[in-house]
């Protein structure tokens, strides 16, 4: 019989934190998700929802308090919860740029910090970070996403190996584009520069068109239902075919890669 697992996932109301948070439940691992509002999903789902914005010291503090309440151990932890700022670079103000890594990376760093003693005092624990395509190349008009992406990149990186030596995992997962909510409820960069009034709706009308085509989020739900039974899982896992094939273009031939984005974006 599979091992049934306990499993936190910050962001489990909507997309694929809602797909995978589901698709655990359902293999019957005991999973808590979390929401800032979870009264408002509480009933439309099939696992446990805790109270939780990664933003606050003190409701990570609150919420992990309130998970070791209800269970002894924790298995694995999924930084999920993300949000993302779109706009030109120069258009975007510092306060919204700094809005943009305190969810995607300080949130994910504050959630980290406070399950780590559990994990050592189990000397056993599986991190597994929702990482990005945006955390390997550079997206246009989703400047400050992809620098969070990379910075958790980096992050997961070194944790890994401090770790390692306690039977703690890290994992990332780098999704290309899937269609879920965060195209929809993204921040909207407000300092409007004239001189980008050519390029900006060309480049936000692609990013949205290809949000609407991708695939559905349960392909990443598969996915992370298989890295959480896996006895010894990879530093990471790409998810779709952008995610794996344009990394690798980028790397091997990057002159072909780069003028394909320039297009891909309709700035060529
Ligand atoms: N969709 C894509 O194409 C794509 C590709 C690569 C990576 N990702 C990453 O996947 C992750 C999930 O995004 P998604 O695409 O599934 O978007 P989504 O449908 O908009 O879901 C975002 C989730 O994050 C939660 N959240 C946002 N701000 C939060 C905060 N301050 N504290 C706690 N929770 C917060 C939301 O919960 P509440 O609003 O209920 O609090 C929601 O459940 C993100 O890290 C994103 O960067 C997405």
């Amino acid at each position: 019989m599979r091992e049934k697992k306990v499993v936190f996932i910050t962001g489990a109301s909507s997309g694929f934190g809602l797909s995978i948070a589901n698709k655990l439940a359902s293999e019957g691992h005991k999973v808590y998700g979390t929401s800032r509002a979870p009264a408002k999903v509480k009933e439309r789902v099939n696992f446990d929802m805790l109270q939780l914005d990664v933003t606050s010291d003190e409701s990570v503090r609150d919420c992990i308090q309130s998970l070791l309440s209800r269970t002894e151990r924790i298995d694995a932890v999924i930084n999920n919860a993300g949000v993302a700022v779109v706009g030109a670079i120069e258009e975007t103000t510092l306060e919204q740029a700094k809005f943009q890594f305190e969810t995607n990376l300080w949130g994910c760093v504050r959630v980290t910090k406070a399950v780590l003693p559990v994990f050592r005092r189990q000397r056993k624990g599986h991190i597994i970070n929702i990482g990005s395509l945006a955390g390997l190349v550079g997206v246009p008009f989703e400047g400050f996403y992809t620098a969070s992406k990379h910075a958790l990149e980096g992050y997961s990186k070194s944790l890994r190996y401090e770790l390692e030596t306690f039977n703690i995992r890290v994992t990332v997962i780098e999704p290309g584009f899937f269609k879920t909510n965060i195209h929809h409820s993204f921040v909207s960069a407000t300092e409007r520069i004239s001189d980008y009034d050519g390029i900006r709706p060309k480049v936000l009308s692609a990013l949205l068109a290809s949000a609407e085509n991708a695939p559905p989020p349960e392909i990443v739900a598969e996915l992370v239902s298989k890295v959480i039974r896996t006895q010894n899982p990879k530093f990471s896992y790409r998810a779709g075919k952008d995610a794996r094939l344009f990394p690798i273009l980028n790397f091997f031939f990057p002159n072909i890669y780069n003028a394909g984005a320039k297009r891909k974006f309709r700035l060529a």
